[in-house]
């Protein structure tokens, strides 16, 4: 048997519209125009295109698009002094400033600046906390969008038995909480976790963030279960190209799971989305205007 695949870009592209939609509706009916600021540090080339990305689809939902740029040298004080600037710019509503950072700049120092208003990675302490306390209003974006994956898939999953392999700030941490808040029974693997491959083996819902290529092969997949690949790694194609693989085996885990998201087109086709759509709710928030309906 097959896995059924789930199709990340179908789940975007309809939240998009409807993004899109709201989006035109506060700009008529109260004239605001969300604004979204992206801060890269440096020239990493796979962080130029996240970026690009991010503020390509900003403007094509109706944003405004803002983005600066400082060189890999920058100093922490520079980087500081630009978080505060868009924390104080009205037209601006959500800022992220991607990650990583180059060594000189502490990634703790740039959150304690961040205004929590404007934090839409939902990474300051702030928001952290509210998301461990149930109250989240900002939900990290990849976590965001496996959710909303794992929903239209599986519909209600509370009792299930859900393995991250994972604990980033970013991606593990988070997700770990929103599966636990939908009522998932959630064990968080990491690289010192015993045995590994038996954990996942008991899982109904496995999720790979770990950034190693075909890390989760295909007998750690218990049979049915549903399979979501965080990773994104680029490997050797041989005659010079490269490719996007993710952290599960894919040919592997299809023959075994019951549901499974390809790399590309499946988890990461939502995080810009779902990014877009944390810009949209801190922009009525900060206008004290009613969440969007998306
Ligand atoms: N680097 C890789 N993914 C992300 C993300 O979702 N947000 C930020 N700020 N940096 C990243």
């Amino acid at each position: 048997m097959n896995a059924a695949v789930i199709d990340g870009k179908f789940h975007a592209a309809a939240l998009r519209t409807r993004l899109a939609e709201e989006t035109a509706r506060y700009k008529s009916e109260h004239g605001l125009v969300p604004g979204l600021a992206t801060v890269l540090v440096g020239d990493d080339p796979a962080s130029e295109v996240y970026v690009r990305n991010k503020n390509k689809t900003a403007e094509a939902i109706g944003f405004k698009s803002v983005h600066r740029r400082l060189p890999g040298t920058a100093a922490e004080a520079e980087v500081l002094a630009e978080v505060r600037a868009l924390n104080a710019d009205n037209s601006v509503h959500g800022i992220l400033v991607q990650l990583p950072l180059p060594k000189q700049i502490r990634e703790e120092a740039m959150l304690d600046t961040l205004d929590p208003a404007k934090d839409v990675d939902a990474l300051t302490p702030t928001n952290a906390g509210l998301l461990l306390g149930g109250r989240a209003k900002l939900v990290s974006c990849t976590p965001a969008g496996v959710m909303i994956l794992l929903k239209a898939t599986l519909g209600e999953i509370a009792g299930m038995d859900a393995l991250v392999i994972g604990r980033s700030l970013l991606f593990g941490k988070p997700a770990a909480q929103l599966l636990l808040a939908a009522n998932a029974t959630v064990t968080m693997a990491h690289s010192k976790t015993r045995d590994l491959p038996a954990l996942a083996r008991r899982a109904d819902i496995l999720v790979a963030a770990i950034g190693r290529p075909l890390f989760v092969k295909g007998d750690w997949v218990k049979p049915g279960a549903t399979v979501i690949d965080v990773g994104i790694n680029r490997v050797d194609a041989g005659e010079g190209k490269a490719k996007l693989v993710g952290d599960v085996d894919y040919d592997e885990a299809a023959k075994v799971a019951g549901y499974i998201t390809p790399v590309p087109g499946g988890v990461g086709a939502m995080t810009i989305i779902c990014l877009m759509r944390n810009t949209l709710i801190a922009a009525a928030s900060q206008r004290g205007l009613p969440s969007p309906n998306v």
